[in-house]
């Protein structure tokens, strides 16, 4: 039985939004606040702001419920708590930027006129944050002691399942220097069935890092055992999926590939190096992390350079620009770095994504997008899959082959079947297995002429 109370969520980008969408459907009265007017003018009239599966449809419910209004006003004098959902990019330096978790704090405490809300955190922010935002609350409202209670409450919601994720917590983290401001940010999660970590602010801050971290730790690992796979010629997948079968390792976060993007892991790993390194510990394993998975990406362009001769004037196709699949963010994603290496070396670069063509085109106006992966296929010296979207494990690669101008995919997903791939006649590198079938990219040496598809408006080239 839910308690219906009142919430404010602050910010609407991926982790406001689906928190003020799902504590709707919880039973709770939210009002969404973000500075955007654009965004909030389109939520409002139920048009989701990001790809999130399964949010459209429970957003157009609870606006129609009633139990959902979203606004640019700071309503928060009403509110039982409220949820602080900004974001905390990183600065140069890799430490997390937390302008606007003050600025939001700032209007909180011009906002609230007297009422103390329970101020929960999901913001990501550096260990001790919480204190800090006690600090700044109480001095803004010129008072000697703290009046407000905050609760950091860190998520763990993935993108492309954040919704799943939310109605199926693996652990609700709540940390209160208060026991009641805790136990009633958990009395709002009733409904859902998980277990419940109460403990010390800081304690919950650095729960959050260090999950991440370790996630990211496992990936940069797994990247690692590929390569040296490569060199010793075992197979990555076998070894893999024996490692998953111990228990103490698990099957999870396993996949090598191109290393950790998205708007998270690469983050808060730097933000976690730099508040170590701040604090006089040497965070050598998190550098490591980091290293490795810059160098996943820059192979990829030794090989195709290696493979191709030069890069120069070369058309190479990405396939997949998101960061993962199942969402359209392309923050840190491994084709962002992709893109620009392969540009910095001269190369023309193709692509097709089904969810994130308009915001990559945003970044790099000059990549041609296609409207799927053969049209962008068309005439290329290399495929590279750089999403693991399912769409791309069953490509008719025959189609391909005749299509273009060399027959060289770098599977950077591990999403074909690789004696597939070779038996269709293309030269092929997988994470892990390297590259095999050069031959065949040596024994087609004279160019195509090449066709330029003109490109329309939304930045898709037209077929
Ligand atoms: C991550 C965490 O998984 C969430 O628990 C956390 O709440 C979230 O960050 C956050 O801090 O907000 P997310 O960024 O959605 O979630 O993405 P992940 O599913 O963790 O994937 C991150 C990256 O690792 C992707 O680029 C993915 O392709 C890559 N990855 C993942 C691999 O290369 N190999 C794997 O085996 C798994």
């Amino acid at each position: 039985m839910t308690t219906t109370k009142k919430l404010s969520v602050i910010g609407t980008g991926y982790v406001g939004l689906v928190y003020a969408v799902c504590m709707a459907e919880l039973g709770h009265d939210v009002v969404a606040i973000d500075i955007d007017a654009e965004k909030i003018a389109k939520l409002g009239a139920g048009i989701s702001t990001i790809y999130e599966p399964g949010l459209d449809d429970l957003l157009r419910k609870h606006l129609c419920s009633g139990r959902l209004r979203f606004t640019t006003a700071y309503e928060v004098a009403a509110a039982d708590f409220v949820f602080l959902a900004v974001s905390t990019p990183s600065t140069p330096e890799g430490a997390a930027d937390l302008r606007h978790v003050r600025a939001a704090v700032q209007q909180i405490g011009e906002n609230t006129r007297g009422a103390h809300p329970i101020i929960v955190n999901k913001s990501t922010a550096p260990v001790g944050t919480s204190d800090t935002l006690d600090y700044l609350l109480a001095r803004q409202n010129g008072v000697g002691g703290h009046e407000f209670e905050i609760v950091a409450n860190p998520e763990f919601l993935r993108e492309g399942s954040a919704v799943q994720d939310f109605f199926h917590p693996d652990r609700i983290v709540l940390g209160a220097n208060d026991p009641a401001a805790a136990h009633a940010v958990a009395e709002l999660y009733a409904p859902l069935e998980a277990e419940i970590v109460f403990t010390d602010p800081k304690t919950a801050e650095m729960i959050k890092y260090a999950s991440n971290a370790f996630l990211a730790t496992k990936i940069s690992f797994i990247n690692e055992i590929a390569s040296i796979c490569e060199g010793v010629g075992a197979d990555i997948g076998d070894v893999a999926r024996a490692m998953g079968m111990d228990p103490r390792i698990g099957s999870r976060f396993l996949n090598p590939g191109l290393g950790f993007g998205g708007s998270c892991l690469p983050k808060d790993v730097r933000a976690l190096n730099y508040l170590g390194a701040v604090h006089g510990a040497h965070p050598q394993l998190l550098n490591a992390v980091l290293q490795i998975n810059a160098d996943q990406r820059r192979r990829v362009i030794r090989i195709l350079r290696d493979s191709l001769g030069s890069l120069e004037s070369r058309v190479i196709t990405l396939l997949g620009l998101a960061f993962k699949p199942g969402t359209d963010d392309i923050r840190d994603a491994p084709a962002v770095d992709l893109a620009r290496l392969l540009m910095n070396e001269g190369a023309i670069v193709h692509a097709y994504d089904p969810f994130a063509m308009r915001s990559f085109s945003a970044l790099f106006p000059q990549v041609e997008m296609f409207e799927d992966a053969y049209a962008a296929a068309g005439h290329a010296d290399a495929l590279v899959v750089a999403t693991e979207w399912e769409e791309f494990a069953t490509l008719d690669l025959e189609r391909l082959h005749k299509i273009m101008q060399t027959p060289l995919i770098a599977d950077c997903r591990n999403v074909l079947e690789r004696a597939r791939v070779l038996d269709a006649g293309f030269a092929c590198f997988g994470v892990g297995t390297g590259i095999a079938g050069l031959g065949a990219v040596q024994r087609r040496t004279t160019r195509r002429v090449r066709t330029v598809p003109a490109t329309n408006q939304t930045g898709v080239a037209a077929s």
